[in-house]
């Protein structure tokens, strides 16, 4: 029995039975391709079988490493840039308390963890280290490449940092590199300065790779239980592999966003209703942007934070160009236990929603906006996540990873190349007088 699903009613006023029939060849050639590694890309879909074919060794050294850092510090600075922290992002925010860094060190299962190396904003890396200035500090460097402009400036002030403060030794002691297994200025930096690291696999792309240690061991620190989130990517791995077209709600995501995107659908937006989930959908858009976004094909993946939104860009969804869809995720037994009650004077005219929790009153207002965008022919999908826990999001991450391999590979491109995200890189190097440039 898995916990996320999708339910595709909300796109049948839009989507005939005839066209989902019509493109399941094409899906499950697809689908075929990418499983039996003969797509286009075949050299990046090392995350496929990673669920049921992981390193243990390394996976056993991730637990025992954040149980260490958890025990050395108060604060854990995670250095890195787009699949380098969104999906660890994600599932900190996801799986804790929703103002994680602010409680108290006895409520937290782990240190503070804050994000660096994700923009090159002076102010947020001044600000920051004021901040960790009276705190004992661990650092987690991640980068794949080891040569990603960003998170390197990052580092490099970090670690001058951590080396002012700690010592030479001891800030190797304190510092945790996941990069190549071989290559790479980080990865040298590392063997010179005796860091220890952890690999991101050859055959794994950085927006694929949130089950490796890139997104393992920030997440671990934590005190989320890995094996867990482990276990519900197998369990929706093994839904995956299913050709059972219309039981395998993946390639039925895939099926019906090419089917929009042909209808000139070409902006999907991931909609959540609860704060903690903002960063699923920031590594979402990553993901299918990057993956598919190419080749002058792609849809344009966009976000909103609800009920929020509907406050800036509600408008526009009802009213704007009829040019997107929406695919909406709910997080089911989620409830915080307050309810609404009845008063005296009902001054502010809510006593209508006496004994009603807040969840409910944020269930009926996803039921109302969905109606509502559905009738001015916005089509919804929706994905249900039955749980607010580390199996859930394990199948939640594994779903969206299989379903834009495959989605990808229906558009006809490559999913896991990023050739236009070089472009500009070299314009940024030749404006700095980076040698060579
Ligand atoms: O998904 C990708 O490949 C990118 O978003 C990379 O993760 C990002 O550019 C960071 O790269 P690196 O890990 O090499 O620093």
């Amino acid at each position: 029995m898995g916990k996320v699903f999708l339910d595709y009613k909300g796109t049948e006023n839009f989507v005939a039975n005839e066209e989902i029939e019509a493109i399941r060849e094409s899906v499950l050639a697809a689908k075929d391709k990418l499983v039996k590694k003969e797509c286009a890309g075949k050299e990046f879909t090392g995350w496929i079988d990673l669920p049921v074919d992981y390193d243990k060794a390394e996976f056993k050294r991730i637990k025992e490493t954040a149980a260490r850092i958890r025990n050395m510090c108060d604060a854990l600075v995670v250095i890195g840039i787009g699949g380098s922290y969104l999906g660890a992002k994600a599932a900190v925010e996801f799986l804790n308390h929703c103002f994680y860094n602010c409680s108290s060190k006895e409520k937290r299962r782990g240190p503070q963890i804050y994000f660096l190396g994700n923009s090159i904003s002076e102010v947020y890396l001044a600000n920051l280290l004021e901040m960790l200035e009276d705190k004992d500090i661990c650092v987690n460097v991640i980068s794949k490449s080891g040569t990603t402009l960003e998170p390197a400036i990052a580092f490099r002030v970090m670690r001058e940092f951590m080396e002012k403060k700690y010592g030479r030794q001891e800030a190797a002691n304190r510092i945790f590199a996941t990069t190549d297994k071989k290559k790479g200025a980080l990865k040298e930096l590392a063997a010179e300065c005796g860091y220890e690291t952890f690999v991101v696999p050859d055959d794994i792309g950085g927006r694929y790779s949130v089950l490796t240690a890139v997104g393992l061991l920030p997440i671990a620190v934590t005190g989320v239980n890995i094996d867990k989130l482990m276990a519900g990517a197998a369990n929706m791995r093994a839904r995956c592999l299913s050709n059972d077209y219309y039981e395998n709600d993946a390639l039925m995501y895939a099926a019906i966003r090419n089917i929009l995107y042909n209808k000139g659908k070409t902006i999907e937006i991931l909609c959540n209703y609860e704060p903690y989930v903002n960063y699923i959908g920031e590594w979402w858009k990553q993901l299918f942007a990057e993956s598919e976004g190419k080749d002058g094909k792609g849809l344009f993946t966009a976000t909103l934070n609800l009920t929020t939104d509907l406050h800036s860009m509600g408008q526009f969804i009802q009213s704007g160009p009829r040019i997107m869809f929406e695919t909406v995720i709910s997080v089911g037994n989620a409830g915080a236990g307050i309810t609404m009650k009845k008063q005296e004077d009902d001054s502010d005219g809510l006593n209508y929603l006496d004994g009603k929790t807040i969840e409910y009153i944020n269930s009926k207002a996803l039921e109302g906006t969905m109606r509502a965008h559905i009738d001015a022919e916005v089509p919804n999908l929706y994905i249900r996540m039955s749980d607010r826990d580390e199996e859930t999001l394990g199948e939640l991450f594994y779903f969206m990873m299989f379903a834009c391999g495959v989605s990808g590979l229906v558009l006809g491109v490559n999913p896991f190349d990023q050739p236009g995200v070089e472009y500009y890189k070299k314009n940024i190097f030749k404006l700095l007088e980076r040698p060579g440039y």
